[in-house]
């Protein structure tokens, strides 16, 4: 059986309570995990307590930043850097398509970024929409999420997504792990998952709310 990795991407979402709420709802103990690992990417204003609350329940669930400063520690107001992440989580998402968009990250920010995560041991997960982006040294983990698919409820086909993994893996031998993400629900998670080349989903909007995670973890 592979491996899967199950990454919710909560983005700008979520205050202490809520994020407590959403714990509380989340029985995970329920579901038989077998091969699957459970990646919760929360802002970063929430890291230090999920934290604490998923070492205190014993849940089986890592942590990850959704960006990472592309400098080490210093004089740059606003930003959080590998050390700071490093203490909270061992994962970090890199190159989301709305950082890109949004946020001025460009090849060179992005590598430099990737650069700064696997120099701290923190493990990228590194977000393409497309096959022939650039992907960094070192990146092990690949999420392919089209920009048509992100956040409209209109999901790529497993198979040309299953396509796109395996280019990902042939051009960059040293990826390991290529995810799907773009409108994953409970309802096609295992549509993506079950494809040979995908091992794993990167889910947003439907990771907000416990149970549909739960159910995405389930069907996985
Ligand atoms: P979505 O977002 O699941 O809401 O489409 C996925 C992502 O942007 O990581």
């Amino acid at each position: 059986m592979k491996d899967l990795l199950i990454v919710a991407n909560w983005k700008s979402n979520k205050t202490t309570n809520e994020a407590r709420d959403w714990l509380n709802e989340f029985k995970i103990s329920d579901i038989n995990l077998d091969n699957k690992k459970i990646i919760l990417c929360p802002p970063f204003t929430l890291l230090g307590f999920l934290k604490k609350e998923i070492a205190m329940k014993g849940l089986p669930v890592k942590l990850g930043a959704q960006n990472i400063s592309e400098f080490e520690s210093g004089p740059y107001t606003g930003e959080v850097n590998a050390v700071q992440i490093r203490e909270f989580s061992e994962y970090v998402i890199i190159g989301h398509s709305e950082r890109r968009k949004n946020f001025g990250d460009n090849e060179n920010i992005i590598s430099k970024k990737a650069h700064n995560a696997i120099g701290y041991n923190l493990l990228p997960i590194f977000c393409v929409s497309n096959v022939s982006m650039n992907i960094p040294k070192g990146v092990d983990i690949v999420a392919y999420e089209p920009l048509f698919a992100i956040g409209t409820g209109n999901s790529d086909t497993p198979e040309n997504a299953n396509e796109v993994a395996k280019k990902i893996k042939e051009n960059n031998n040293e990826v390991k792990y290529v995810l799907y993400g773009g409108s994953v629900t409970p309802g096609n998670v295992s549509s993506f998952t079950r494809m040979k080349n995908i091992s794993g989903v990167l889910v947003g909007g439907e990771s907000l709310d416990a149970l549909s995670f739960l159910q995405i973890v389930q069907n996985a």
